[in-house]
């Protein structure tokens, strides 16, 4: 067993050298990542198997038998139907809004208005694409499937006949302990801080309250929410996590696909930049700031749909401005953590920085042992 406070069990399992996973929806972020000894999980919402199943040939390649995942959103619960049934659903009042910010602002039609990020991939159908994505992670043989909404309860026994780990992000206890109960073989407490979908719990008090929950169990927990640092690794390990799960801090690195603008946005960014709205997917996410959110914060806005209604109603709105390239509307999601991106640097460098920070602050914690008596 290694001394070394930073070669966890994560790292023991997964052969990991620094216990640092990170979340990215560009490959290129993963694979440097896993080259720097760190984990890797590729966000698979919104694409196609075929696109799904090269990505995964493509990391494989570049990574070898180090440890990647990729991360799909398998929601427990979900309007579907057919499409039509589902949109007659968005009331009136909701449209006329949606038409009259985009007159207002002068938002120009799209010549595809099928492009339109996220909001577009989370509408009606969303279960039958992730399971068709599932079936591709299957085929591949990825090492780690994770699940980022909605318990992967239903899976894990397949998974684990065929050698694949399931990893199941929670905001709340009792979505952990059902997930623990299941066998599931990581849990991510993700806190109220985290870019993407994220809870009403802060990650202090979930993180320890979920590694309760495992205790005992073969289950281990990763902190996530709020982490851009070696101080969040040091205090995450402090707390009973055998790592972090990061979203926010790889949006600034060269490799990342995020565009430039939103790039300089995140570095200049403070953490209340960073803040929750249902404007875009329906269920509550933490954004980066932009007129985009602004717009529903107003008073006579109305109160967002649910999943999928949400998407289905802004995803044209959010193609047009996207495609007009309006900088000032276009947003991604972000975290709290965007306060600790400083500059644009490369992935490996951030892997490195959190490592080392965190060796210093445990060093630091456990005392200089030549000055002790
Ligand atoms: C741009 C972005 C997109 C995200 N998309 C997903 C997603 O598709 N699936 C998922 O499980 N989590 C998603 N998340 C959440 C991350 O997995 C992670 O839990 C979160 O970023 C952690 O908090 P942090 O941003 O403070 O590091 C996303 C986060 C960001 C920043």
């Amino acid at each position: 067993m290694s001394t070394d406070p930073l070669h966890t069990r994560l790292c023991e399992e997964y052969g990991c050298e620094v216990p640092i996973v990170a979340f990215a929806h560009t490959r290129d972020v993963i694979t440097a990542v896993v080259n720097a000894g760190g984990i890797g999980v590729l966000g698979g919402l919104g694409k196609s198997t075929d696109t799904l199943r090269a990505d995964i040939r493509w990391i494989k390649e570049r990574v070898g038998d180090r440890p990647f995942g990729i991360d799909l959103v398998v929601p427990a619960s979900f309007v579907e139907g057919n499409r039509e049934d589902v949109e007659a659903m968005i009331p009136q009042g909701h449209r006329d809004f949606v038409a009259k910010l985009k007159q207002d602002n002068a938002i120009p039609d799209a010549r595809d208005s099928s492009a339109g990020g996220v909001g577009g991939v989370l509408g009606v159908g969303l279960l039958e694409r992730s399971r068709d994505q599932l079936e591709v992670l299957f085929e591949e043989e990825v090492p780690i499937f994770a699940s980022g909404l909605g318990s992967p309860a239903f899976v894990v026994e397949r998974a684990h006949s065929q050698g694949m780990k399931v990893w199941g992000l929670v905001g709340l206890p009792r979505q952990a302990r059902r997930q623990i109960e299941s066998g599931t073989d990581v849990i991510i407490a993700q806190g109220y801080d985290a870019g993407g979908h994220s809870g009403s719990v802060g990650t202090f008090t979930l993180v320890p309250e979920v590694v309760e929950l495992a205790s005992g169990t073969d289950t281990m927990v990763l902190a996530a929410g709020g982490v851009s640092g070696g101080r969040h690794l040091a205090a995450a390990l402090a707390m009973g996590a055998v790592g972090v799960w990061t979203g926010t801090v790889w949006l600034a690195t060269h490799e990342s696909s995020t565009q430039m603008f939103l790039k300089e946005r995140l570095v200049e960014a403070q953490a209340e930049d960073a803040y929750q709205s249902r404007a875009t997917t329906g269920k509550p996410a933490r954004w980066l700031r932009s007129k985009w959110t602004d717009a529903w914060k107003q008073e006579d806005a109305p109160e967002p749909l649910p999943m999928p209604l949400q998407p289905m109603l802004v995803n044209p709105v959010l193609a047009d401005i996207q495609q007009a390239g309006m900088e000032d509307w276009i947003t991604t999601p972000a975290g709290q953590s965007v306060v600790g991106i400083h500059e644009i640097k490369p992935a490996a460098q951030v892997v490195f920085d959190i490592a080392e920070e965190a060796q210093e602050m445990l060093e630091g914690l456990a005392g200089d042992p030549s000055t002790e008596a």
